[in-house]
């Protein structure tokens, strides 16, 4: 189905914004797209449209790694972070602690063992009823939350390292409604401390993330980003820390094409030639720090 739609959608789309844009084919430079990790139908049709536009334009075409893509969103913003920093990507498919040197330089300190963030919010917000993407559902139930009368686990942090574990929470969450029940308030309180045990506990492992590197900057990309009580969090950690922290604007957490057009844009600046000929490759597992 996601194949079929991007069929249908991509060339449309395409036409729309180069329009909106008030820009022809022929002042493009070179055409970025995703080509993994994700679902290798919709890859193949991606790059099968953007390395065919390439060829037809005369251009580069350049193979982004999506979470890449996150990583490098916040540069897009007026008031870019420098290299070196921390990067927390929180997505629905990846949660990543990234040591960011440079463009393509990127060393992955933790990652989750099971359930990224975003889709452990998408689980637990289906169990509280709540329609898909989970986040932003969840995040507007948890604000009719009272802190204190559910305290969630805080998992992986007891021990040293920057590893994630988040599907113990949604077990966490099924064994509290069985207990308490399902009324609007007890899904609101659940939600609540849910979300509170996910942003504390991304907190604190950035947080000993940039005590082990000595950097003090923090970028916070993907999905999860857009989460206002994840940003509240990660403010006074910024306080206690003096770390900065970096956010793509708020369209550019989720995903979209201007993350993908950057870091092609980046890659190319950089001299990272792209790939050549008419063969290519969709990769839909991809380690970030094997591109
Ligand atoms: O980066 P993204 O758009 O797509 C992937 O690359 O996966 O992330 C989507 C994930 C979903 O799991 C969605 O529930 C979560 O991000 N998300 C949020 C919020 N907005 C999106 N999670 C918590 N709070 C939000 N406001
Ligand atoms: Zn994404």
């Amino acid at each position: 189905m996601a194949s079929r739609d991007h069929i249908q959608k991509t060339l449309p789309l395409l036409r729309l914004v180069l329009s909106e844009a008030g820009c022809q084919p022929g002042e493009i430079s070179g055409v970025a797209y995703a080509a993994g990790p994700g679902l290798i139908g919709a890859l193949l049709v991606g790059a099968a449209i953007a390395r065919s536009l390439a060829y037809a334009w005369n251009v580069p075409a350049v193979g982004v790694h999506h979470m890449e893509a996150h990583l490098l969103a916040p540069l897009l913003e007026p008031d870019p972070p420098e290299f070196p920093f921390i990067a927390l990507l929180v997505s629905g498919g990846h949660t990543l602690l990234v040591q960011v040197l440079g463009v393509g330089q990127y060393q992955v300190l933790g990652e989750s063992q099971d359930d990224a963030a975003g889709e452990a919010f998408d689980k637990t917000a289906k169990l509280l009823g709540l329609g898909y993407p989970g986040g932003p559902a969840l995040e507007r139930l948890a604000r009719a939350g009272q802190p204190g009368r559910f305290n969630f686990p805080r998992p992986m942090t007891g021990k040293p390292g920057l590893d994630f574990s988040f599907s113990g929470l949604k077990t966490h969450a099924v064994i509290t409604l069985r207990g308490a029940g399902t009324d609007d308030q007890t899904r609101a309180d659940l939600a609540y401390a849910f979300q509170e045990a996910v942003v504390d506990t991304l907190a604190l492992k950035c947080e000993r993330a940039l005590r082990d590197t000595g950097l003090s900057r923090l970028v916070v990309s993907g999905g999860v980003s857009a989460n206002q009580a994840l940003r509240a969090r990660f403010a006074q950690l910024a306080k206690k820390t003096r770390a900065a922290v970096f956010y793509p604007r708020m369209e550019f957490c989720t995903d979209n094409g201007a993350m993908i057009a950057y870091a092609g844009y980046a890659r190319l600046a950089a001299g990272q030639h792209a790939q050549t000929g008419l063969d290519f490759k969709v990769h839909p597992r991809w380690p970030l720090d094997a591109i």
